[in-house]
């Protein structure tokens, strides 16, 4: 049976992956320092084995690497404001821990690495939709970090032959992700404000756009660029490939909740990327990725978890 190690296996996406291979009856190892994964996300999950560290401490990453066959790189302080605030944690977060990974992985002599990168790293592009051959362009601390572990990947492939894959992620949202902090995904804050009959606050004009992911797609992605042959130093979009305004977001989660509460507008967030649409071609020639839940379909679910999880009062 090959056995799986999920960095940051306690956070949103990272409990997503672990709960799939369980039910594929897969061994999985999940290693989370807990700075932003939550040990209740775990609680579904009792059949993995459980490591609490911090990978920027090499011996961590040692540890947890040791007799795994393929490792999904999850673990990340995945915030652009967060990251314009504190470039320096989440640098150690995103950077140091990715190269800790990497070394440790090699020396492990494991099969494959996939890295959850960002479609941060796209910046803002002329033409939409992004594909993988355009220039990147970082705006904000976190998109360059996500952008070096990525480059990472490919240079360890390069140098070493460790086999590497990285997934550029879309705004993924869905169950279990967390709607408490201010550096939040923004489906995960509407949708909390909403069920609370809240205003939220819109950031800019809302006219920017983004390719909103539901999880389950995203899980499916990185799956299978788990074990397709061929894909080693490659990097792949996982996303919908539509694109859907911050405006319009709120008025279809307004509908779906039956709110009739008004935004609050607020300046544009510093390293703010306009507009955000993904071409998947690349993922369904390489991964015969096709996305399984549509954007509708995916809020629907979210809402109703999180009506479930944060009743309005
Ligand atoms: C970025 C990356 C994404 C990465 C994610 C991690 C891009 C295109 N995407 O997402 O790959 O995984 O960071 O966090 O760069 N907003 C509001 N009100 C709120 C919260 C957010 O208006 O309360 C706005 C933001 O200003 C932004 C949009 O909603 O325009 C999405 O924000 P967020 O969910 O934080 O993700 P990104 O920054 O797009």
């Amino acid at each position: 049976m090959p056995s799986y190690l999920v960095t940051g296996g306690a956070g949103f996406i990272g409990s997503h992956l672990a709960e799939e291979l369980l039910r594929r009856g897969e061994r999985v190892r999940i290693v989370d320092s807990l700075v932003t994964g939550k040990r209740h996300n775990l609680a579904h999950l009792s059949k993995a084995e459980f490591l609490e560290g911090d990978l920027s401490d090499f011996a961590v990453a040692k540890a947890a690497v040791e007799g795994m066959d393929c490792v999904l790189h999850q673990a990340a302080i995945p915030s652009v404001p967060r990251s314009v605030e504190d470039p320096i944690t989440s640098n150690r977060a995103n950077i140091t821990s990715t190269l800790n990974v990497l070394v440790a992985a090699r020396d492990a002599k494991v099969k494959r690495v996939v890295y959850a990168g960002s479609s941060s790293a796209y910046g803002n592009t002329l033409v939409l939709p992004k594909h993988e051959e355009m220039p990147t362009n970082p705006l904000s601390p976190y998109a360059l970090q996500k952008l070096v572990g990525e480059q990472y990947m490919q240079m360890f492939t390069a140098l070493y032959g460790l086999e590497t894959v990285t997934i550029r992620y879309f705004n993924v949202f869905g169950p279990r992700q967390d709607p408490s902090s201010p550096y939040s995904g923004v489906i995960s804050v509407f949708t909390k404000a909403l069920v609370e009959n809240r205003p939220p606050t819109i950031h800019g004009d809302g006219e920017q756009t983004r390719d909103f992911t539901y999880v389950a797609n995203v899980v499916d992605g990185v799956l299978r660029a788990a074990t397709a042959p061929g894909v080693a130093g490659a990097v792949i979009n996982v996303a919908t490939g539509g694109r859907i305004s911050l405006n319009e977001l709120f008025r279809t989660l307004r509908d779906l909740i039956g709110s009739n509460v008004q935004a609050t507008y607020a300046p544009t967030r510093a390293g703010d990327v306009k507009d955000s649409q993904a071409d998947i071609s690349r993922a369904r020639k390489l991964l015969g990725y096709e996305p399984i839940v549509p954007f509708q379909e995916g809020l629907r679910r979210t809402v109703e978890w999180y009506r479930g999880s944060h009743p309005a009062s």
